[in-house]
């Protein structure tokens, strides 16, 4: 349903686009969503090849530079990330000390917030700074995110970041002790390239409505973060891997999808405000999804996908959005669905970045309007004359 509302006051007639739906509010250089031609480009990549081809550094590198590296731009602009991973004794402190039951959304925002604090300068602005920041937060989130999943999942003792791998393998060597399979490395990596970016989505909006106070870049991201969070927008992904165990069985998805739609419910991973005919990710995400069954042996996800898929095309006409496949392909990974959505943190950093030097460099504070529609106009009685 488009919202577009029409309010009419006695001082004008107003049409309210409400979630800014269809709004165009700004230029950018950064990506291209089209939903006509069901495409996604990157500085004019399309996203598929990107994923096919290239490294999860190489698309950062793109993203942050306008074209994809040379052989040595990539080997330097890697240098600089790997010697960034380690995280302070003070902040691997504060992640120890993290409240048990609190969502890995909220460590990863805490966390990094706190490295935004060990940089005493922040509103000091230049280019130079805030990329710097950039590569920062891009090397530290993903020690952070482990460092969390180890101590406060696991139990267990937290595994030091290690210079010769790739933001992919590193991540599953600091979780989980070892570099796996390349198939599930490069089913991960493409996941994170994916991610990485896709225009004025909610989460980039709001870190450059944060930018475009002139706030600093952590404030910026701790904002993305908070609003990626949200089970309609990037947490979706962990709400699909609670929907499929709920359904538990393939052979239940058709039946439960009627009952859904019949109630009314919004089913997660389906449906998207730009893609009306399907995302443009999908089925790159949906062919790893596949290895991923292919390579653990375990189908079952993949036939629920393929029926649930099939009654919402045919009974609403609705297709499914990248968190659809993402989220049961992490969970053939074997990472907890509760670090699904700071995963898709990790790889936004990129974009969200991209998006904030965008901002900050021709910046005009983001301050749109309202519709009043209070009570009109009156005065104020003292207290002891209110009934
Ligand atoms: N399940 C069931 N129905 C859905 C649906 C879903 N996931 N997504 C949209 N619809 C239906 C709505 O009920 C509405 O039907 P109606 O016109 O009969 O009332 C119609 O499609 C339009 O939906 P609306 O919510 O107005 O579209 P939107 O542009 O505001 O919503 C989303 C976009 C992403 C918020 C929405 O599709 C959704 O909530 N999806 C589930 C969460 C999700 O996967 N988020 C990740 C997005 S990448």
């Amino acid at each position: 349903m488009s919202e577009v509302v029409e309010y009419e006051s006695s001082e004008n007639k107003v049409n309210v686009k409400r979630g800014l739906e269809g709004v165009v509010c700004d230029v950018s250089t950064v990506s291209k969503v089209n939903p006509e031609t069901n495409s996604l480009i990157y500085k004019g990549y399309p996203v598929q090849d990107l994923a096919e081809n290239c490294t999860f550094e190489e698309v950062a590198y793109l993203l942050w530079h306008d074209d994809l590296p040379t052989a040595s731009q990539l080997k330097e602009f890697e240098k600089q990330e790997r010697s960034l991973r380690e995280i302070s004794p003070a902040l691997a402190q504060v992640i120890r000390s993290f409240p048990k039951g609190a969502h890995p959304m909220d460590a990863i925002r805490t966390g990094v917030s706190f490295v935004g604090m060990e940089d005493s300068d922040t509103l000091t602005r230049t280019p130079q700074k805030d990329y710097e920041r950039a590569m920062i937060l891009l090397a530290k989130i993903p020690t952070i995110l482990a460092y969390d999943y180890r101590t406060r999942q696991m139990g267990k003792e937290p595994i030091a970041p290690r210079k010769d791998l790739r933001i992919a393998e590193n991540f599953f060597h600091m979780v989980f002790g070892k570099v796996p399979d390349p198939r599930i490395v490069k089913a991960f990596e493409v996941s994170l390239v994916l991610y990485a970016e896709h225009g004025f989505n909610a989460s980039t909006f709001a870190s450059r409505v944060v930018t475009s106070t002139t706030s600093d870049l952590f404030s910026a991201v701790c904002g993305g973060i908070g609003s990626l969070k949200g089970p309609l927008h990037g947490g979706a992904n962990e709400q699909v891997m609670h929907m499929m165990k709920e359904i538990g069985d393939p052979a239940k998805a058709r039946e439960w999808m009627i009952q859904a739609l019949a109630d009314k419910r919004k089913v997660m991973g389906f449906g998207h405000r730009v893609y009306k005919k399907g995302d443009s990710r999908v089925p790159t995400m949906k062919k790893y999804m596949a290895v991923m069954s292919e390579v653990t042996g375990e189908t079952k996800w993949l036939k629920m996908y393929e029926a649930l898929e099939q009654v919402m095309i045919e009974k609403k006409n609705i297709h499914p959005n990248l968190d659809f496949p993402a989220g049961p392909a992490y969970h053939l990974m074997g990472i907890e669905t509760e670090y699904f959505t700071p995963i898709f943190v990790m790889s936004r950093i990129t974009g969200w970045c991209a998006h904030i030097f965008e901002q900050i460099k021709d910046n005009r504070l983001i301050r749109p309007l309202c519709q009043y529609t209070g009570s009109t106009q009156r005065s104020v009685k003292p207290i002891a004359q209110r009934t």
